[in-house]
């Protein structure tokens, strides 16, 4: 009898020394910006959902290895507040797409222990959509290893706006004193709350831009831009930009002895 393939991989929660990663240099928290679907699919004369299709298979290797590496945070942008205004066949197989997606990979998720969690304008999803993210948010809450964190009706902007919004009601209702609002006060009033920064923040197909992606999150993160359209990035590019972060000399607007010498104090 054929047994089911096994693909959970707990039994080595950070197995990154098999690919050749410094496990003390990992980057914790990696962040994508997923570009390229349409031009992909364009330059193959096929139809733009085609892209995203072949997208969402990028999407499951791209977890699979984050997992294996021991990344602990991998956000992905999944939905923009922009992609609204594509035309509404494109947005419907999007959604269509990701509902499919959220069902499809529950079980692996559970096998890997992979928390979901989304941010971003949710209630703009359509219900089914909403209903399946809830599922498979609820089912795996209680996984450790790793969080997968979709962005999907994200804007940078409207979280800020809606983080302004949200400390100026409490300020007005006494319940914030204006003069404590901190960076870490900001911080917990954004969707991102309780998550860290991302450490690398990697493009794909080429723009040097942000697309109005984490906009308070990624101040001191890391980037790398890829030529790469996004239903070709592979396992190995990903290694591969995962190596060049640990190359990098991460400063925090420092310089180098005194990163030297606050690495002394915290030990
Ligand atoms: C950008 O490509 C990509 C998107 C707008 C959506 C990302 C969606 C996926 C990767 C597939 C489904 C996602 C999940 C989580 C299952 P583009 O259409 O802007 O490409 P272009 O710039 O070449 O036109």
């Amino acid at each position: 009898m054929q047994t089911k393939k096994k693909r959970s991989l707990n039994s080595n929660p950070s197995s990154s020394d098999g690919l050749d990663l410094d496990p003390a240099r990992l980057p914790h928290h990696v962040a994508i910006i997923m570009d390229g679907n349409g031009r992909w699919a364009t330059r193959r004369l096929l139809n733009r959902i085609n892209g995203h299709q072949q997208g969402a298979d990028t999407v499951r290797t791209i977890i699979r290895t984050s997992r294996e590496a021991g990344i602990s945070i991998l956000t992905l942008y999944a939905f923009s507040t922009e992609n609204w205004e594509r035309p509404q066949i494109e947005v419907n197989a999007l959604m269509d797409l990701l509902k499919k997606f959220l069902k499809s990979e529950q079980q692996e998720l559970m096998d890997n222990h992979i928390r979901l969690n989304a941010i971003g304008q949710i209630n703009r999803l359509p219900d089914d959509v909403r209903q399946t993210l809830h599922e498979t948010m609820t089912l795996t809450r209680e996984n450790n290893a790793m969080l997968l964190n979709l962005a999907l009706s994200y804007g940078g902007r409207s979280e800020i706006v809606k983080m302004v919004r949200d400390i100026a009601r409490k300020s007005v209702q006494g319940e914030i004193d204006p003069e404590s609002i901190t960076s870490e006060c900001i911080q917990e009033h954004l969707y991102t709350r309780g998550i860290p920064d991302p450490d690398l923040l990697i493009r794909t197909s080429g723009e040097m831009r942000i697309s109005n992606f984490l906009l308070w999150q990624i101040a001191y993160a890391e980037i790398y831009i890829t030529e790469t359209l996004w239903p070709d990035f592979s396992k190995d590019e990903f290694i591969q930009i995962i190596k060049d972060y640990q190359q990098r000399d991460r400063r925090f607007g420092k310089i180098n002895s005194q990163r030297r010498s606050l690495k002394v104090r915290e030990h």
